[in-house]
């Protein structure tokens, strides 16, 4: 697959067809993910696949969490707040998504259905949690080494007919990713990519994020 194809392709999918992805297959894709780049080649990812049974336990007890009223956590501090375009482009992002899924403003029942519908990794048959040693912090590095990853996994995947959602809220409860998978305590959780054949009928996957064009947020010099 050429590489412009599979970027346009590549976009967050957020319904699956129940049907299992084999090892093989991501096995694949993280063979070919691990060749991105990193700061001083220092690979500082760690990555655990999770699948089958365990992700739905996972799952069903993030949502169990949320409806006691914990409070989601992550184990790395991201900005709670947008300002400005910034923020504009996460309400449109939001708006259409909920415009497809027909969640009405007020609707509390269907915006919190939604919400769980993340927090169990968009019924994904497989997620992959991504890591990293707490011995690299300041990570800021790291943030930049596990985000070249996280594409590289993303577009690889494409190749392979699946789709993928990169989902911060995979990680807000981290304590239930590490009862189930044994990950360790001197290591950082950072986000998760959901991973699956996408469902073509899933409304939310028709979703079309639009891009501010490159002429627009790059300048010249010497050219
Ligand atoms: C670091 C990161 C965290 C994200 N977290 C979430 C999330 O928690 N829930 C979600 O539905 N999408 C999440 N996304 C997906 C973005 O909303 C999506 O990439 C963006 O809207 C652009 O759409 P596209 O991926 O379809 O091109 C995340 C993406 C990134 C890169």
């Amino acid at each position: 697959m050429e590489f412009r194809e599979a970027m346009k392709a590549r976009k967050s999918i957020r319904g699956y067809k129940p049907d299992p992805v084999s090892k093989e297959t991501i096995q694949n894709i993280l063979d070919i993910a691990v060749q991105s780049p990193s700061a001083m080649n220092t690979q500082p990812w760690k990555l655990y696949v999770v699948g089958g049974e365990t992700l739905k336990t996972i799952g069903k007890e993030n949502i169990e969490l949320l409806s006691s009223g914990t409070a989601p956590e992550t184990e790395v501090r991201f900005p709670e707040k947008h300002q400005g375009v910034y923020k504009q482009r996460q309400v449109d992002v939001a708006v259409q998504l909920f415009q497809l899924m027909d969640i009405g403003r007020e609707d509390q029942m269907k915006r919190f259905e939604w919400m769980q519908r993340g927090f169990r990794y968009f019924d994904a048959p497989a997620a992959i949690v991504l890591a990293y040693d707490a011995i690299m912090e300041p990570a800021s590095l790291v943030y930049f080494d596990l985000g070249l990853l996280t594409h590289a996994i993303c577009l690889a995947a494409v190749e392979e007919g699946l789709g993928t959602c990169i989902h911060g809220q995979g990680a807000m409860f981290p304590q239930t990713i590490r009862k189930h998978v044994d990950i360790p305590d001197d290591q950082m959780i950072f986000n998760c990519i959901s991973i699956g054949y996408a469902d073509p009928d899933f409304p939310a996957n028709k979703v079309e994020t639009p891009r501010e064009p490159a002429e627009n947020i790059s300048s010249w010099t010497g050219f």
